[in-house]
């Protein structure tokens, strides 16, 4: 019988600070032996890893909304996981557990690290492992918080979101068309678009590696942009606002554009159109409404559930394709949430 202690934890740390794109040598793989957990303690075998694009902030050594991760410790990241030892009464072995395991096969979280490391238990009724890190996650609570608290969406009017076909870009395009917006994407490659408008149903898309957006924002918002859900800032969203209404919300979620610059971060240069018209841009960071993500969590498994919401995965194996897997994010690679499922 295998016992806890003979068990290796493979880890990816970060082993140098990138300039521009990560390359191989901002990561080391390292291995440790697992622990058994002391007092209170919960032992997590991770399942999947999210590859989200804030991983590329994570890694500068700047103030953010999070402290970086330290040059040589585990890379940050969310999970899901089974609980494997247990020695707290609220988690029991066999638990699936959504926790911010790290890049790395096992998280042991001792007692006073359980609020800090989100670890909590997960329903897979509601959605499956990947579904969890995916529109039941961190992502589709940000699309869905950023979209109704900011957004506040109202029936008729036209939200436009970039990184339609993302994790983010799904969630906010198939809950504004419940709310009953009218929805167009702006995604890379026909693929996507298609995909956004044949099965999530999208009243269009357009494609920005092939053509003009802003031709094609004439073209599918007759009526103007009266919500903007920005995940890639630079030129997109100069396009974007050439094309708001009076009163339009910008929601500044990302700008995935920028995250690899080696030069200055391109703002807005159309910023005078919010004066113009009224309007109003507004940044949100997704873990301000972690004493909400209950609520929407239970309103999207009701979409899933009766078939008005799906979810794509875009899941590879294998934790030590963690640095090249991470790129797919930067160069579009991925279609739909990116996973990196680590066990079975
Ligand atoms: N504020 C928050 O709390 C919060 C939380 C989560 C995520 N975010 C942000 O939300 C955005 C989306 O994240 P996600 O996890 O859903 O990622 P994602 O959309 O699943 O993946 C990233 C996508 O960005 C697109 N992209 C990459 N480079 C681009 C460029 N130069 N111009 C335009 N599009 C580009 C690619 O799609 P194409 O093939 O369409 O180019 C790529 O597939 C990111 O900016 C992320 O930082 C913010």
């Amino acid at each position: 019988m295998t016992t806890l202690t003979s068990l290796v934890n493979h880890q990816v740390r970060l082993a140098a600070r990138p300039v521009g794109m990560p390359g191989p040598e901002c990561w080391s793989h390292t291995t440790e032996a697992v622990q058994e957990p002391a007092e209170g303690g919960v032992l997590v075998k991770t399942h999947a890893i999210s590859l989200d694009p804030a991983m590329r902030g994570w890694m500068n050594d700047v103030k953010s909304y999070i402290p970086p991760v330290g040059i040589g410790e585990v890379m940050r990241a969310g999970g899901v996981g089974t609980v494997i030892a247990s020695k707290n009464p609220q988690f029991a072995v066999g638990d699936a557990v959504s926790v911010g395991t790290g890049v790395q096969e096992y998280m042991l979280v001792p007692q006073d690290q359980i609020r800090k490391t989100g670890l909590v238990k997960i329903d897979l009724s509601m959605g499956n492992m990947t579904q969890w890190l995916n529109v039941l996650g961190m992502p589709g609570m940000t699309g869905y918080f950023g979209l109704m608290d900011v957004g506040q969406p109202k029936a008729g009017e036209t939200l436009v979101v970039s990184g339609a076909a993302g994790a983010v870009g799904q969630t906010v395009g198939q809950v504004a068309k419940i709310k009953g917006c009218r929805v167009v994407g702006i995604a890379g490659g026909k693929a996507k678009c298609d995909w956004v408008v044949n099965e999530l149903g999208f009243d269009a898309c357009i494609d920005y590696k092939a053509g003009n957006v802003k031709a094609g924002l004439k073209e599918h918002c007759p009526q103007g942009v009266d919500i903007y859900f920005d995940n890639v800032g630079g030129d997109i969203l100069d396009d974007v606002l050439a094309r708001i209404n009076r009163k339009a919300r910008i929601i500044i979620c990302g700008a995935i554009s920028q995250y690899n610059n080696t030069t200055p971060v391109q703002g807005p240069k159309n910023y005078l159109s919010l004066l113009v018209n009224r309007a109003r841009m507004e940044g949100i960071v997704v873990f301000d409404y972690a004493d909400r993500y209950h609520l929407a969590v239970a309103e999207m498994a009701g979409y899933l559930k009766d078939g008005r919401m799906k979810s794509r995965e875009d899941v590879v194996n294998g934790l030590n394709t963690f640095p090249e897997t991470l790129g797919k994010l930067f160069s579009g690679a991925n279609f739909g949430k990116l996973v990196l499922k680590v066990a079975d």
